[in-house]
């Protein structure tokens, strides 16, 4: 079943959010869901220490460079969907991960445009790609992009991305309150506290259309797997 890895070197881009987002989606759908917690810093498996994490979501921790691709075969082979959240540098770890999986999501924070850490990891999936001799799909994730207009800077980044040919995704992901407590309170988004989080309702739709992109992507490479 499908692995997605998420990676990009640059810290703080938004990797572990946006895993955690398509996982929660996934699993709200009925999909059993793996994710390997592939950073040592170990936010998925925080997470998942809080209340809220749904049953259809198993987390495997523990995960080392040399162990990540057992543990990736095994998964998959268990779960519908596995989800690998790389930590945030260029380690053999995210080497082996982008090894094994069917799409590579390369998170980027829009704004600032973190060029070198998506450029980093394109090269590392091409090289991976051409040692296990098969295409690696891939495509850049604009992160963290303003809630308000569409900034001229924003426009910029997706033009030069479209210039280089680098296929990126037509959801960006918006800076939301919600996506950050995610991470403190645990659980979902449909299960924080409208109370105590603005804005849960927007958040719920920007990922409930991240996901929808991600599945309506699997399914073009399969097809293209299976006609090569
Ligand atoms: N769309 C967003 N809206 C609000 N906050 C966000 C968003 N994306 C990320 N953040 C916050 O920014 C910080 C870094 O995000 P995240 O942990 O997802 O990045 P990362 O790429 O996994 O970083 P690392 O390389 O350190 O693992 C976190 O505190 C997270 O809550
Ligand atoms: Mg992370």
């Amino acid at each position: 079943m499908p692995v997605i890895s998420f990676a990009n070197p640059k810290g703080g881009a938004g990797k572990t959010t946006s895993a955690l987002l398509l996982s929660g989606e996934l699993a709200a759908r009925g999909a059993s869901v793996a994710i390997i917690d592939a950073d040592p810093e170990r936010w998925i498996s925080q997470w998942a220490a809080l209340p809220g994490k749904p049953d259809k979501i198993t987390i495997i921790g523990n995960v080392t460079e040399d162990t990540i691709t057992d543990l990736i075969e095994e998964a998959s082979s268990q779960h519908q969907f596995v989800i690998i959240d790389c930590e945030g540098t260029a380690s053999l770890m995210v080497a082996n991960a982008i090894g094994m999986s069917d799409f590579v999501i390369i998170p980027t924070q829009g704004a600032s445009m973190d060029a070198k850490g998506a450029s980093k990891t394109i090269k590392l999936i091409r090289n991976q790609a051409r040692m296990a001799r098969r295409e690696i799909p891939f495509a850049v994730l604009l992160t963290r992009v303003s809630a308000a207009v569409t900034s001229r800077s924003l426009k910029n980044v997706r033009e030069q991305l479209d210039q280089a040919g680098i296929d990126v995704f037509a959801v960006s992901i918006v800076e939301r309150a919600a996506y950050r407590d995610l991470l403190d309170f645990g659980g979902l988004l449909s299960t924080l506290d409208p109370k105590q989080v603005s804005n849960i309702d927007k958040a719920i739709q920007n990922s409930m259309e991240f996901a929808a992109e991600v599945i309506s992507r699997l399914t073009k490479i399969g097809q293209q797997g299976r006609a090569a």
